[in-house]
């Protein structure tokens, strides 16, 4: 398509809140065009082999200072606010490689019992409730920030706090004096307990991390801090939206449930198609520019910025056959819902057993599980959040 003298705005509406922006499909046909965003322009790329493309391609930055990142949200602004989520080079992949530490297959299949425990608990607290229930509220939101709490060391008399601030932290639309107070609030919190583990180190993520690379030199108080406030900000919203997004899907296919059922073992598939499905970090996936590129014909001129549709790749016909159906027997391996690259998402395999675990606990504890009103109006995040998602999914059994 070629570069039109008034680019459209971005974000796109959707039609559908079972599917992508339906432009995205037709912007798919061309190479990467201009769109409008928060008083700029920058370059939208929608296609598979285009995003991954950008992805590993170093004359693309994540460097968040650096002029023309299109950023619509900015809280906070400081540099390295973010940790190594916003940087490139030896510095992020030095951080990468720290922070990956916490994430490994083995750290992960050590965290099973405790994720198996706050799911118990969670259920019990579901079914001893009324009906129907929230499950947005009682148990895709609670399980990630418990079990984040639970990670990082936070002792049980201050869970509650610390649950309910990263909830203010991560509210779409929130208020942005209210979203920072909060944030600094964390950073507050965060910084005493870290100071305190490095004092006195225990048997969990922050203890860790100080004694393995604060404790040496390699990594300072400050950069602990920052890192462990973006597993709390990228991992918390991301997985509780997952988890109820797959909730509705399943609940929405019935045939395909009953055989999850049958096959707890198809778990995983389902897991990966709904990641494909949802696409949920839908906009926050971006990059500026920082030598002139030529994508399929679109001339990127060093200092533009550019947006990874995930979404759209993750819907590109190319790779994925009817890719508006949700089919847990595809193959959906190849989509970047987890992003691509030197970014890629080192909360993945946790994120994935969670999200698998949640899903087959609640499908076997309530065999009977419905949505309630028929699923008639299942109320969608605002759907330009960072992170797509429900505000609420009421089910009955
Ligand atoms: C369904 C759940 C999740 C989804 C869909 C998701 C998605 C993503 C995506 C797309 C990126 C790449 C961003 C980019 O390239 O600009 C990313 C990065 C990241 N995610 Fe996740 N994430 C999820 C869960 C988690 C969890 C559970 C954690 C940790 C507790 C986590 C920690 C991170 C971190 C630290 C990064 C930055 C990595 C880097 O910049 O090198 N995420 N995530």
């Amino acid at each position: 398509m070629p570069d039109s003298p008034t680019p459209p705005a971005w974000p796109m509406p959707r039609t559908c809140p079972y599917s992508p922006p339906d432009q995205y499909a037709e912007l798919r046909q061309g190479p990467p065009v201009k769109v409008r965003v928060g008083g700029g322009e920058a370059w939208l790329v929608t296609r598979h082999d285009h995003v991954r493309a950008v992805l590993t391609d170093d004359r693309f930055s994540s460097d968040d200072q650096l002029p023309g990142f299109p950023l619509r949200v900015r809280v906070p602004p400081e540099p390295r606010a973010m940790s190594l989520f916003r940087m490139d080079g030896p510095e992020h992949s030095r951080l990468r490689r720290m922070a990956q530490t916490e994430f490994t297959a083995r750290r992960t299949r050590a965290l099973r019992p405790a994720v198996d425990a706050l799911v118990a608990r969670l259920l019990d607290g579901i079914a001893a409730g009324p009906r129907p229930v929230d499950i947005v509220q009682e148990y895709a939101l609670a399980l990630p920030a418990l079990l984040i709490a639970r990670l990082f060391g936070v002792p049980d008399e201050d869970q509650g706090e610390f649950t309910a601030r990263s909830q203010v932290i991560l509210t779409p639309d929130g208020d942005p004096q209210e979203v920072y107070a909060a944030f600094t609030a964390m950073t507050a919190y965060l910084d005493r307990l870290a100071t305190e583990r490095e004092r006195d180190p225990r048997d969990d993520l922050l203890s860790r991390l100080a004694t393995q690379y604060v404790a040496t030199g390699e990594l300072t108080h400050e950069d602990l801090v920052a890192m462990v406030r973006l597993f709390l900000v990228a991992g918390h919203e991301t997985t509780a939206n997952q988890i109820a997004l797959s909730v509705l899907s399943l609940l929405r296919a019935p045939d395909q449930l009953a055989e999850l059922k049958e096959r707890p073992e198809l778990y995983p598939r389902a897991v990966e198609e709904s990641l494909r499905y949802w696409s949920i970090a839908q906009d926050n996936q971006v990059r500026v520019a920082v030598g002139d590129v030529e994508l399929d014909g679109a001339a990127i001129a060093k200092g533009d910025g550019v947006i990874l549709a995930l979404p759209g790749a993750n819907h590109d016909e190319r790779v994925f056959t009817d890719p508006g159906r949700f089919d847990i027997h595809r193959n959906a391996g190849r989509h970047v819902a987890f992003g691509y690259g030197a970014h890629l998402c080192p909360g993945a395999p946790l994120a994935r057993m969670e999200i698998a675990v949640a899903l087959r606990e609640l499908f076997a504890r309530f065999p009977s599980l419905r949505l309630a009103d028929d699923g008639a109006d299942v109320p969608f995040r605002n759907q330009h959040t960072v992170v797509y998602g429900l505000d609420a999914l009421y089910v009955t059994w």
